[in-house]
């Protein structure tokens, strides 16, 4: 039985764990993430595999960075949401840990964990996969392989253009799916929404202290199971533009599985039914056509974890 450890770097958390070769994790760790400090971020990396490795044979890590990763899987060229400019992450860690490294698109490790061992674990080999947290993410898998094109950037699904001179981007794009399917677009929704018609949103208000700008994305997510009509409707408009960046995946490259991950799906059907509508919308023209159904992710806050893990064991 071989180990590996898998590390999730988020915007506000790092997790990392040991994973088997059957995909279990066996120990977990999470730090907060100090997202502002790129050295400090590395160091809190450093810490958690060395605390994660002692005692144990490992065999190689694995780290899952929200941001674009260059072919060799060594460098952060460049994090829309995070600090990360051209930091050579492999280097440093396996320097720390005298360990192999590989680091890999949060994305990518999230679609290939769920491909794996997860939502899409019965796909042939095929599966396209939205991550929705601070970030949009992706990840596609296409026979049997993940897809990380020519420079390591491929399976950017958060900055395909939906709304042309739309909201302004971390990218430097204009009117990114980010800033629309986001959990920050959630919020945004939200907030918009309780200032304008408060008396609509008092279950949503209460939970935020009576402040439109204290709402966060759980509280939405609260609400709207108690059947806050704001809140609904918040779930309901990220829902709808992720339909149609799903309808274009299922355009362009036809998988046998589509999955959408990160918290906002604990809203379930309030997030997956406007969600597949808006895809069946966009796609009415095929109607009678063959075309992937779209799931929640079954791994939760351990995908990435389980699928860098993965990623390590196979390089
Ligand atoms: C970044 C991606 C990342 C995603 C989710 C996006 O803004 O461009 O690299 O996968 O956020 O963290
Ligand atoms: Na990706
Ligand atoms: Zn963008």
């Amino acid at each position: 039985m071989t180990l590996t450890i898998g590390v999730d770097v988020g915007g506000t958390k790092v997790a990392g764990g040991v994973v088997d070769d059957t995909g279990a994790v066996l120990v977990q760790v999470r730090r907060d993430t100090p997202a502002e400090d790129v050295g400090k971020t590395r160091d809190v990396i450093i810490e958690v595999v060395t605390e994660l490795a002692a005692g144990r044979t490992i065999d190689a890590v694995g780290i899952g960075a929200a941001g674009w990763i260059d072919a060799s899987r060594s460098t952060v060229l460049f994090a829309p949401n995070l600090a990360w400019r051209d930091e050579p992450l492999r280097q440093y860690v396996s320097d720390a840990v005298g360990l192999p490294v590989i680091v890999e698109n949060d994305g990518n490790v999230a679609a290939w964990a769920e491909f794996r061992h997860g939502a899409a674990r019965d796909a042939e080999d095929s599966m396209v996969m939205f991550t929705i947290g601070t970030g949009v993410g992706g990840g596609i898998v296409l026979g049997g392989e993940l897809v990380r094109g020519a420079h390591g950037i491929a399976a950017e699904l958060g900055h395909m253009l939906t709304v042309p001179d739309g909201h302004q981007c971390g990218c430097g794009r204009l009117g990114c799916i980010e800033q629309y399917a986001s959990g920050n677009a959630l919020v945004r929704f939200a907030r918009a929404g309780a200032r304008q018609e408060p008396h609509r949103a008092t279950a949503l208000l209460h939970l935020a202290g009576g402040e439109a700008e204290a709402i966060t994305g759980p509280m939405v997510t609260a609400a709207a199971q108690g059947g806050d009509p704001v809140s609904s409707e918040a779930f309901a408009q990220i829902g709808r533009w992720l339909g149609t960046s799903l309808a274009d995946m299922a355009q362009i490259l036809d998988p046998q599985v589509l999955v959408v991950g990160g918290g906002v799906i604990d809203a379930g059907d309030l997030l997956l039914g406007p969600t597949r509508r808006s895809f069946a919308d966009a796609l009415a023209q095929r109607r009678r056509l063959p075309v992937a159904d779209i799931r929640p992710a079954e791994l939760g806050n351990s995908a990435g974890v389980i699928g860098a893990a993965d990623l390590a064991r196979r390089r």
